[in-house]
């Protein structure tokens, strides 16, 4: 008997999985089958049923009566399909919001997804533990100790743990199916290119990866064979050679997008609505920038740059050592991010699970939190005013919801990234601070946001927009800052483009 007839040609089958949520519909009837070795993309729309299909796999969602997973020669109907028997069958998961425990260290975090090293009687194995931290942290090129709490990290490298932790019993491993659910979303370019090569590697292998992403060039770059989804349903499984981005939207949006980025054609004012000079502390060592009314400032730098606590520092929720600020002329100098709102300044922070959603709370709430005020009224709450609004923002930004009294947190990750961006334009600040905020956006609403950020500058608000994608930053800002050294380094104007961007955030030009 030839063994190459005995080796399986298929890893990891699905068939008719479907999920309903109180009555809807998320997935329905879904067959895909996964190669060995292979590296396979799931596509699809925010709210298309991409991690619906990762958790069914997973076995922490259970999946309508009737479907059937297969790995190997487990053959198994979804009914008795469990986080075990997934386990037990070789796959390994990353999801879109990982399990970490920010309040422990990361060794502990990592002996939570492989088991503590045990001793003598059973005990934890703590120099051993360490020791296996470190190799793993050294491999991962992770700048922290084994001590550090998860939470002391940035949320780039709290992601990289959460990867690191699922991988790292799977190096030999030429069986069962590692599945990671948009590993590369709060990811800065260059570390998703690490992060991608470590990918290949493991493919070159043997490993097989089922992975979902809404960046179609890495999709494009990393992936044999890609499954887009739409509404719940099963569009197409195809080869990625040969495809361009443009037949990617088309099989995801189901029609061309003229453009993924709106023209930028808002009219920018020599006024300044933000003046700052030689802010300091943390990273930062004398950032000057000017914001003018109405523009859209990006700021280009890489990961620890200090974009995200310049960001933090005008929003007051990091220390500022030194430096001044000024808003539409008045001396501003926020101690709290409650002082910034009052202020009129609004922020869109990066993390958006940590720090910006009230969880177990609806959607409707979660857009009109902070706005009691607003709609409390000759001592009325008026709850048709907030109805109103609230469903007016769920159609202007394409938020995927049943109604608006879903639970947030059964959004799915896109969708819930859209609430807390129209709560905060809705408010129709000054100055809006936004970090990262497509991330995990599919690329239809992206356009949407983009627009809407648009007509949030058209109306007066100026925008200080952070984004990994130099191409995002390049399409999306009237100006580019670039952030080196503490310091920006540059000033760029349109027309600009993402190559000149990245050539300025690398090259050692002008810093200090
Ligand atoms: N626990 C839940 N209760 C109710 N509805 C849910 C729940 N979890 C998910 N859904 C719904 O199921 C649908 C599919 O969600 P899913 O998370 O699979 O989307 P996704 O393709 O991963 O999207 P994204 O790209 O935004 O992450 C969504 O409409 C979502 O609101
Ligand atoms: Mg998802």
């Amino acid at each position: 008997m030839p063994s190459v007839l005995a080796e399986p040609r298929i890893a990891l089958t699905m068939r008719g999985l479907s999920k309903t949520y109180n009555g809807n519909l998320a997935l329905d009837s879904l067959f895909l089958q996964i190669r060995p070795g292979e590296i396979h993309a799931l596509l699809g729309g925010n709210g298309s049923g991409k991690s619906t299909t990762i958790k069914i796999l997973a076995g922490v969602v259970q999946a309508d009566p009737g479907g059937e997973i297969v790995v190997g020669d487990t053959v198994a109907g979804v009914s008795e399909w469990s986080p075990a028997r997934a386990h037990a069958a070789g796959l390994r998961f990353v999801h879109q919001q990982p399990a970490v425990f920010p309040e422990l260290s990361v060794a502990e975090n990592l002996a939570l997804g492989a088991g503590f090293p045990r001793g003598i009687g059973g005990r934890i194995d703590w120099p051993a533990l360490h020791v296996r931290t470190k190799e793993l942290l050294a491999k991962y090129d992770i700048a922290a100790t084994p001590k550090t709490p998860l939470g002391m990290l940035r949320a780039a490298d709290r992601s990289r743990v959460a990867i690191m932790r699922a991988l790292q019993d799977r190096d030999d491993a030429d069986s069962g199916v590692l599945v990671l659910d948009e590993p590369t979303a709060a990811l800065p370019d260059v570390e998703v290119a690490h992060l991608l090569d470590a990918l290949r590697s493991y493919a070159a292998a043997g490993q097989t990866i089922l992975y979902v992403s809404h960046r179609l060039d890495e999709v494009l770059s990393v992936a044999d064979r890609i499954t887009v989804l739409r509404d719940g349903r099963k569009v197409d499984t195809v080869e990625a050679k040969g495809l361009s981005e443009a037949d990617l939207i088309e099989l995801i949006v189901g029609r061309p997008l003229d453009r993924v980025f709106p023209p930028g054609t808002s009219d920018v004012t020599e006024d300044a609505a933000l003046v700052i000079r030689g802010l300091t502390g943390g990273p930062l060592r004398g950032v000057d920038l000017t914001l003018r009314r109405g523009e859209v400032l990006g700021i280009a730098g890489l990961l620890g740059s200090g974009r995200s606590e310049l960001m933090r520092m005008l929003f007051g929720a990091y220390p500022i050592d030194a430096g001044t600020v000024t808003l539409d002329g008045a001396p501003y100098r926020p101690r709290t991010p409650d002082a910034a709102m009052k202020a009129g300044v609004a922020y869109v922070p990066e993390d958006r699970h940590a720090d910006a959603l009230l969880q177990g709370e609806s959607v409707r709430h979660n857009l009109s939190a902070g706005q009691a005020n607003h709609y409390f009224r000759n001592f009325v709450y008026r709850h048709k005013q907030e109805r109103a609004d609230s469903q007016r923002s769920i159609s202007d930004f394409l938020i995927r919801t049943f109604n608006d009294e879903q639970p947030i947190e059964t959004l799915s990750g896109g969708n819930q990234q859209k609430v807390v961006i129209a709560r905060w334009l809705r408010r129709h600040p000054k100055v809006l601070l936004l970090d990262e905020p497509t991330q995990g956006v599919d690329v239809g609403a992206r356009s949407e946001i983009y627009q809407l950020i648009r007509k949030a500058t058209d109306a007066g608000t100026s925008v200080i927009l952070v984004a990994s994608e130099p191409e995002e930053l390049a399409h999306s800002s009237d100006r580019v800052a670039i952030l080196r050294g503490g310091r920006i380094t540059a000033v760029v104007e349109q027309p600009m483009d993402a190559h000149r961007l990245t050539e300025l955030m690398n090259s050692t030009e002008g810093s200090p």
